[in-house]
């Protein structure tokens, strides 16, 4: 006999999940309509669980509550968006990472008379700081240029500053060390209180901009380009879309570090590149 109630029942979960998924793409909309922020081609999921906690926050009651609030109320939506947003970063991050970094690719960049790096989402600028100290101490320092760009102009402003939280500074000492660093982090910030400032003149190669990866194009030819923990925020389209900007940006013999749970799966190009280490998300273009 067929069972009627068990299939009521699958068809009434079925619609509410069209429901749930038809509401947060409307809240992702609204949020691109209002403030360009294009949060549409991330997995759902992630973004699913950052939108039920601003549901709560907000105490909106549902997905269609906090589509009312965002819709009338800017600052409610100007909190959505911050939750659906993140920045998280460090200075040396996966400091193994760095370490091939140094030993692998800045002896190539040495080879160039004037090597260009790309930090592709590179938040408030921890993940280029520490590029900058190890080409400084490579002797690169005043022949490089790194570009540093992100989808939100709000942490630029930060990158830009070059300041960062003093209590952080043994953290990423030992990050430092540990990626092979040659001096004392101390070295390179003035401390200001529970302020650190990155040394001036260190910032000079450095020029930030606003670039999203899934709708803008490519802007330079790089030798290194460093793109971490962004990917792993994207739908696979956008992961194809954000790697072939990625390869048209990367001159032949290129270097490419991914975060370090994410890889060239997606990537239409992947047959060109070889991974320089098993362990870390590092990669040259070979074609
Ligand atoms: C988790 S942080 C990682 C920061 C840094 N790369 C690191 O590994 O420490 C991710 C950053 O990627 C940025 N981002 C996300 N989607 C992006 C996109 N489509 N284009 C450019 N940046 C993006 C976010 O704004 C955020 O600042």
């Amino acid at each position: 006999m067929a069972d009627h109630g068990g299939s009521a029942m699958t068809q009434e979960y079925m619609s509410s999940l069209d429901e749930t998924r038809a509401e947060l793409s409307a809240l992702l909309e609204l949020v691109y309509e209002r403030t360009g922020e294009d949060f549409r081609q991330y997995k759902h999921p992630s973004m699913l669980r950052r939108v039920l906690r601003c549901v709560e926050a907000e105490n909106a009651g549902s997905l269609h509550g906090l589509l009312d609030c965002a819709r009338r109320d800017a600052d409610c939506l100007l909190r959505l968006r911050a939750a659906l947003t993140l920045h998280v970063t460090s200075m040396f991050r996966d400091p193994a990472f760095f370490r091939l970094i140094k030993e692998r690719v800045l002896p190539s960049l040495q080879t160039y008379p004037y090597p260009r790096l790309w930090i592709a989402g590179c938040s408030t600028g921890q993940e280029l700081y520490s590029y900058l100290i190890l080409l400084d101490e490579a002797g690169l320092g005043d022949r490089c240029a790194l570009y540093g760009t992100d989808l939100s102009d709000g942490v630029l402003d930060f990158a830009r500053a070059g300041t960062l939280d003093a209590s952080l500074l043994e953290d990423y000492e030992a990050g430092y060390r540990l990626a092979g660093g040659q001096r004392s982090l101390r070295e390179y910030f003035e401390i200001e209180g529970r302020y650190m400032r990155l040394r001036p003149g260190l910032l000079s190669t450095a020029s930030f901009a606003v670039h999203n990866l899934v709708t803008d194009a490519s802007f330079n030819e790089f030798h290194l380009i460093s793109c971490r923990n962004v990917l792993m925020y994207l739908d696979e389209a956008a992961q194809r879309r954000a790697l072939e900007v990625i390869h048209d940006s990367l001159v032949p013999l290129g270097f490419l570090g991914l975060g370090n749970s994410e890889s060239l799966m997606q990537a239409l190009h992947r047959p060109d590149y070889e991974r320089l280490d098993p362990a870390e998300p590092l990669y040259r273009r070979v074609r």
